[in-house]
């Protein structure tokens, strides 16, 4: 089988031929159709997230996968060859990016009906998390104001769709196609990032999702109410800096976990959008990964098995 791999911390990713894995107890071997790519596994090649998911050489990239069911392992009931899936793989074992992956059984859910494997893989990680942080961070309520930072990107793009289905008022920011992109995905007013500071545009809001970090996190408190609430996906915020301005910041720290991604499935089933930024073969996998480090992605790149 291929897989896209790096042999050390920092390596340039590259395609390799290797030994196709055997599923062990309680394990399923899937064929991939589609990967998609997230800002971690950069963070995971670079050898920044060591502390929190150490990993193994060679380590196959990618967390986020669709395919169809080969075989299962002993101890792996309930699921059949050419049952279509979709998994969250453990980001230290990795193992998306490639032909084939082998999945702990607990971690597989049945693929959405309505949705291809391309898009279905894209709403794993980045559709999940923004459900996280919205309903099980934020606990966001009708009415409230949500302002969601990076509305076109993966995160950022689902966070709009689900403020919405939660009946709040959304405030998005973007830039270039990416402001037409968060209107039509629903957001109520769209701030171009790079045209005025979005703190001079928007007040009273409940809730910040904040995706991109850094100067925007500080920037953010100012649009908060007081005790309004910032959740930050990029690193844990400054939770003492929130709390001296009477606000809160909370991380939100995304774990593979089935019975959330059977929500994700029943929401694309039920018409949740996936933007779609490229969809390529392996072979143009590690120029995929160039592409999103720009940090200027529309949506998810995903990646054909
Ligand atoms: N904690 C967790 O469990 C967890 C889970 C998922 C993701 N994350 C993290 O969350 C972050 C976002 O992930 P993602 O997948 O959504 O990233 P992404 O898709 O790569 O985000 C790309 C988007 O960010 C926008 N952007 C960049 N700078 C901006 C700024 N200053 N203001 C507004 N928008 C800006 C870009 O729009 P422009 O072209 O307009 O700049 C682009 O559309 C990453 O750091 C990721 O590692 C953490």
């Amino acid at each position: 089988m291929r897989a896209l791999q790096i042999r050390a911390y920092g390596d340039a990713p590259r395609l390799a031929d290797v030994t196709g894995p055997e599923p062990g107890p309680g394990e399923v071997l899937i064929d991939v159709a589609a990967a998609a790519l997230n800002p971690l596994d950069l963070k995971i090649a670079a050898g920044a997230m060591h502390g929190m998911f150490p990993v193994r050489f060679p380590y196959t990239l990618g967390t986020d996968v669709a395919g169809t069911v080969r075989r299962a392992g002993p101890g792996a009931p309930g699921w059949a060859p050419g049952d279509r899936v979709l998994a969250r793989l453990d980001p230290s074992a990795g193992g998306a990016v490639a032909t084939a992956a082998v999945v702990p059984a607990e971690q597989l859910v049945a693929a959405p009906r309505s949705v291809p494997p391309g898009p279905a893989a894209g709403a794993v990680t980045a559709a999940a998390t923004a459900w996280q942080a919205l309903t099980e961070v934020a606990g966001v309520r009708a009415g409230q104001r949500v302002l969601i930072h990076a509305a076109a990107g993966g995160v950022g793009s689902f966070a709009v769709q689900l403020a919405r289905r939660l009946d709040a008022y959304v405030i998005a920011t973007a830039s270039g196609a990416g402001v037409a992109i968060a209107e039509e995905l629903g957001a109520h007013e769209v701030i171009d990032h790079t045209a005025a500071p979005f703190e001079d545009r928007v007040s009273h809001v409940d809730v910040v999702l904040d995706t991109v970090g850094g100067a925007v996190e500080e920037r953010s408190l100012a649009t908060l109410v007081p005790g309004g609430l910032l959740v930050a996906t990029p690193v844990p915020p400054d939770v003492a800096r929130a709390a001296a301005r009477g606000l809160r910041a909370e991380f939100v720290f995304h774990a593979s976990d089935a019975a959330r991604l059977e929500t994700v499935v029943k929401l694309l089933d039920d018409g949740l959008r996936v933007l779609v930024d490229r969809e390529i073969g392996l072979p143009e996998a590690a120029g995929g990964l160039a592409y999103l480090a720009e940090g200027h992605t529309k949506g998810k790149v995903v990646v054909r098995g």
